[in-house]
């Protein structure tokens, strides 16, 4: 059985591509036909999370560059998206990112790697460019987590490190599970699962990115090649007490699981403080039922925690675990901790990387803090990453950039290195 649905078989209008003239843009170009979609004028930046309005125009817009290219347009199993530049097959190289995003987050995370492969592909094919391997285009769905917490659902699915029950019992904030909303996008829940047939096509995958921190702002370079992504992982606390009146329960007869909520979040930052090269964050809170009139019955906090091996992120996570334990005892209060996801060290196959770093004119190799679906991949086929220049060092906010000179010179030597490992 093929497992991936070509692009006629998948509802929504695909502009018909012009016999014999394929479209052609630079990864700038295809970056402003997108500006406007997702953006979020609550938060700033872009909110385009998975299954939602915005990202399912992304999607639509992703399939008509596509087709309008001349390539083959396949969904596969797990609502990965493919466009391939010749016809399917196995040992491809394969390139791409993800269109999803952070809430509020930039314009670059995931789309830079998606426009940067079409344009690449734009410049191989104007080149009369003839791969010897299978060249495609993948974007991977729920890349960030931002909807369903948990991150890299495509790509852990397609890989099978991910069970699919659990998958698809994930709610988003207004309990919509994640089976619903891929039903309601038009894919086949039941189907999802580990795709042995989609994973053993992927010869080689490299993922270019924005850079997400400020690594290459130091070296002075524009690009480098990804050396390793250190273990990562997200935990939730859920904090219970006794929701009640904020106007007539005195102080003393409160159980109130924002109060160890707090401390956790202070003792967070000192744990991890603590530790060389530690990286822990609370950026969500959630209390149940969120009125300011009312003391919360619960309060789910969720914790980021990154630590470098030899370092180990679980023994931070179970310090941090234990100063929340007490502090929602002192309070009256009970705290269940679940670990949401986890992913040790990536290391990008060095080889390849070496390989990457040679034809770049020996460009700089970088570790990273952020996660990415080239981290799932890298367990399972050589994997590679590119990083771009960002000049703001942000990532996540809307300040994330890559100078336009930056993008194009990432968009060639990406065109290079698909040239040269397919050729
Ligand atoms: C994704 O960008 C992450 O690092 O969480
Ligand atoms: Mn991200
Ligand atoms: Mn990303």
């Amino acid at each position: 059985m093929v497992s991936g649905r070509r692009d006629e078989t998948v509802g929504g209008a695909v502009p018909a591509r012009v016999p014999g003239v394929a479209a052609r843009a630079s990864a700038n170009e295809l970056l402003a036909e997108i500006d406007r979609v997702g953006a979020d004028r609550a938060r700033g930046g872009y909110s385009r999370h998975v299954f939602t309005g915005a990202e399912g125009e992304l999607r639509e817009w992703f399939r008509g560059a596509a087709r309008a290219r001349g390539l083959t347009v396949e969904v596969d199993r797990n609502a990965n998206l493919w466009a391939w530049f010749g016809a399917p097959g196995a040992d491809a190289v394969v390139t791409g990112s993800h269109l999803d995003s952070v809430p509020g987050g930039g314009a670059y995370d995931g789309p830079l790697g998606v426009v940067s492969a079409l344009a690449a592909f734009d410049l191989l094919r104007a080149e009369g460019f003839v791969p010897r391997r299978p060249l495609a285009i993948v974007v991977f769905a729920e890349e960030e987590g931002g909807r369903f917490g948990v991150p890299c659902l495509g790509s852990r699915l397609l890989t099978g490190t991910l069970e699919p029950e659990r998958a698809l019992a994930l709610r988003d904030g207004d309990g919509t599970t994640f089976a619903e909303a891929a039903r309601a996008a038009g894919h086949a829940p039941e189907h999802f699962g580990r795709d042995s047939e989609t994973l053993g096509r992927i010869g080689t995958f490299v993922e270019l990115h924005v850079e997400q921190g400020r690594g290459l702002i130091h070296l002075d370079a524009p690009l480098a090649v990804g050396s390793n992504i250190i273990p990562h992982g997200r935990w939730r606390f859920t904090f219970t007490g006794q929701g009640n009146h904020a106007g007539t329960t005195l102080m003393d007869d409160r159980h109130d699981p924002m109060l160890p909520a707090a401390q956790m979040i202070t003792a967070v930052r000192e744990s991890a403080a603590a530790v060389r090269e530690a990286r822990a964050t609370v950026g969500r809170l959630v209390p149940t039922p969120g009125g300011t009139n009312v003391i919360a019955s619960q309060v789910d906090v969720w914790l980021d925690a990154r630590l470098p091996e030899p370092g180990n992120v679980h023994e931070l996570v179970a310090e941090i675990t234990e100063k929340a334990r007490a502090a929602a005892e002192l309070e009256g209060c009970a705290v269940a901790v679940r670990e949401e996801s986890y992913e040790g060290t990536a290391a990008f196959d060095p080889e390849l990387r070496d390989r990457l770093r040679a034809m770049l004119g020996n460009a700089p190799v970088l570790p990273t803090g952020a996660g990415h679906d080239a981290a799932v991949l890298a367990r399972f086929v050589p994997t590679a990453m590119l990083y771009v220049r960002n000049p703001t060092g942000i990532s996540h906010a809307p300040e994330e950039f890559a100078e336009p000179a930056d993008i194009d010179h990432g968009t060639a030597e990406l065109a290079h290195v698909l040239r040269t490992l397919a050729g």
